[in-house]
């Protein structure tokens, strides 16, 4: 094809995207939930196991059960645990950001049995700032190099990304459709405020795409037990966020007590079951995580477990898809894995205008997950609507205007969570 009639054809279908995107953000989620759909009760009976009544027996009885409930029926099991061996380490600019922090590329190498996975973290640490410092492990979505606005060129760049990475128009769709800071996190505001940021592209671990995710994920199931269902992306990811808390523990600049987890919708879903499986993660950030993140799923609204298995089969166990044909058939819902994470502190990010992730079924889910925490003698949630957002509970939630994607009201939020519980 001609290079001029190239460029009319993505003009023409970067617009397209922006259309379809405004006409679907017109359409404002609802706030409040009217009904939250029937969810099993978090403490009540879970099977042939009895109701739960103290933290004890939530931690040693109850959470074993449902993490296994998860992995058959939803995600998959993670990979055994074996950590990434840092390969290289190395100064990308020791004075970035106007002078106040240094960015630093690693090379981790995770040894499996059919070979070593590799992939590349950035670590963004602020200069005056004193040691150990809290950090935040933040996913990005296509790769470290435009993570730093492709303003390094010798930074690692993957070698596989999704569409709307490829090219500088498509990239400009995605920044316009859901914000800068989805491909470029604020790294200098986060520096600023005293936290260092390990951020890495999840795609580099497992291919976002249903055929070319197969090869990986057939790989990782070599490190899995036979009888283990095998791990769908968002187990993978889950996975690739506890080998990055790996990394982040070995290294004696950053405090291991303080490591948060952040991610943005399917990354978001990631994080949240990367928390609920590992408990050094002390805090978590989950971004318009929608279906199968923090939103409930026997609900009607927002995206469907049909829509997201049909179009994502590669996100979950291969027992997911058909099974999930009728919605009662899933005896689980995410209160379930929010619940998981307690007593840690958790922020749900949602956006008025955000239908598709179903921010007030998020609200509901976490609602319910409260009698968890109360049994750590928590307050969990402490707000009474989504948009009363309330730090002084464990659980919180926000509601910016706009549709789905990354702002900068979201970064400001996420600080703010971080500063009040850090
Ligand atoms: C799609 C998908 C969502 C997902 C989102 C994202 O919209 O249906 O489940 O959260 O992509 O990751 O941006």
């Amino acid at each position: 094809m001609r290079p001029g009639l190239k460029r009319i054809l993505y003009v023409v279908v970067a617009l397209g995207i922006v259309l379809w995107g405004v006409q679907f953000s017109l359409r404002a989620a609802p706030a409040h939930p009217k009904a939250p759909p029937e969810m099993p009760d978090v403490l009540g009976a879970f099977g042939s196991d009895a109701p739960v009544t103290s933290a004890d027996e939530w931690l040693s009885r109850r959470a074993p059960i449902l993490r296994g409930a998860f992995e058959r029926l939803i995600y998959g099991a993670q990979p055994e645990t074996v950590s990434p061996i840092l390969t290289s380490r190395r100064v990308i600019d020791d004075a970035a950001f106007k002078g106040i922090a240094v960015i630093e590329e690693w090379t981790l190498d995770v040894p499996l049995r059919a070979g070593p996975i590799r992939f590349h973290a950035l670590m963004i640490m602020p200069r005056q700032a004193k040691a150990p410092l809290p950090v935040v492990i933040a996913t990005n979505f296509c790769g470290n190099r435009a993570a730093l606005a492709g303003r390094y060129r010798d930074v690692d760049r993957p070698a596989w990304t999704p569409g709307r990475c490829r090219t500088p128009i498509q990239q400009w769709a995605a920044e316009t459709l859901h914000g800068a800071d989805i491909i470029a996190p604020p790294f200098a505001t986060l520096a600023k405020a005293g936290y260092a940021v390990l951020t890495f592209f999840p795609g580099e671990i497992v291919e976002d795409d249903p055929r070319l995710s197969q090869a990986t994920l057939e790989a990782l199931a070599a490190d899995m037990d036979e009888s283990a269902p095998k791990a769908g992306a968002l187990a993978a990811w889950a996975w690739g966020y506890s080998r990055a808390i790996d990394a982040v523990s070995a290294d004696k600049r950053l405090d291991s007590s303080r490591i948060a987890l952040w991610g943005h919708s399917r990354f978001g879903k990631a994080a949240l079951l990367a928390a609920a499986f590992d408990e050094r993660a002390a805090l978590v950030v989950a971004n318009q995580s929608g279906t199968f993140g923090a939103t409930l799923s026997q609900t009607t609204r927002g995206e469907s477990i049909r829509a997201i298995t049909r179009k994502f089969p590669h996100w979950f166990s291969p027992a997911l898809p058909e099974r999930m044909a009728r919605r009662e058939d899933l005896p689980l819902d995410q209160h379930l894995l929010i619940a998981l994470i307690a007593p840690r502190p958790i922020l749900l990010g949602g956006a008025r205008m955000d239908r598709w992730s179903d921010p007030a079924n998020a609200f509901a889910a976490a609602e319910a997950a409260n009698p968890v925490y109360a049994l750590f003698d928590r307050q969990g949630l402490a707000q009474t609507s989504p948009s009363r957002t309330d730090f002084s509970g464990d659980i919180a939630t926000f509601m910016r205007p706009g549709g789905h994607g990354v702002r900068p009201r979201d970064w400001r939020e996420t600080i703010a969570f971080l500063d009040a519980h850090f």
